[in-house]
């Protein structure tokens, strides 16, 4: 059976998973409806990747929601995307704390209508104190953005070359005390990784699922795990077996 939850090593669960969600449209153009109704149905498959995060226990799970290339859009689209975030939140919020799961942005919020900045941190507010996952939302988020905005934030500190180091980069992403993910998923059979976290996967295992976002469910999350722990992780140096 396709990503059997009885095949999956409960040891080996990475820490942090990032996804990039595709395929929306084609599947609402697949039924002959508008994009937006792949959106709404997209949730669905939101609250299952939460669910089953929460279940196996990864512990950081990161979700491209919206980058800085989505505003070119039709903005009747991009307002649809900006409701429904609002909406999930509201619709959300409560399930979210009963299930332990604390939530976090990355991205520049200021460009987002107010009602989602207020919607974001009246959710971020009430967040528990103990979790068992992190759900960050990129929202308005591009990784080129990020290191843009940390180069600048580093001159603007007044440090000296020497001391930028991979760490102090790291430490001034928007991603900052965060593990880099081990995993990244991305669906509907594109394989690129458009501009989403490019200095965090660096090391990452790609999985990429020709499941349109809207279908993906719990088997298809495990069968990312299932892959991505049949990978032999080598950061660089040599396999264990020496060849
Ligand atoms: C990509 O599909 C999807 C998006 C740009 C938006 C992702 C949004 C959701 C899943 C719903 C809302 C999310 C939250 C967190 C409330 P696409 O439109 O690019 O699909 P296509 O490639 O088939 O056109």
């Amino acid at each position: 059976m396709l990503g059997a939850m009885s095949e999956l090593d409960t040891n080996n669960i990475p820490n942090h998973v990032a996804i990039i969600m595709d395929g929306n449209g084609r599947w609402a153009n697949n039924r002959g409806k508008d994009r937006v109704f792949g959106h709404m149905n997209g949730v669905d498959s939101v609250r299952a990747a939460v669910k089953t995060a929460v279940k196996v226990g990864v512990k950081n799970l990161t979700l491209y929601a919206f980058s800085t290339e989505n505003w070119i859009r039709p903005q009747e689209e991009v307002n649809a995307l900006m409701d429904l975030l609002i909406t999930t939140l509201v619709n959300e919020s409560e399930e979210l704390l009963e299930q332990g799961v604390k939530l976090s942005t990355i991205g520049d919020l200021s460009a987002l209508p107010e009602k989602c900045q207020t919607s974001l941190n009246k959710a971020v507010l009430s967040n528990p104190k103990e979790y068992k996952l992190n759900l960050t939302l990129a929202l308005n988020y591009s990784s080129k953005w990020e290191i843009t905005s940390a180069v600048k934030a580093i001159i603007a500190s007044g440090m000296k070359a020497s001391d930028v180091t991979e760490k102090a980069i790291s430490n001034h992403l928007a991603t900052a005390g965060t593990p880099d993910p081990e995993l990244m998923i991305r669906t509907s059979g594109e394989n690129r990784i458009s501009n989403f976290m490019l200095w965090q996967l660096a090391y990452a295992e790609f999985h990429f699922s020709s499941v349109l976002w809207p279908d993906f469910r719990e088997e298809h999350f495990i069968e990312a795990l299932i892959d991505y722990q049949n990978r032999e992780r080598r950061f660089g140096g040599v396999s264990q077996q020496g060849n």
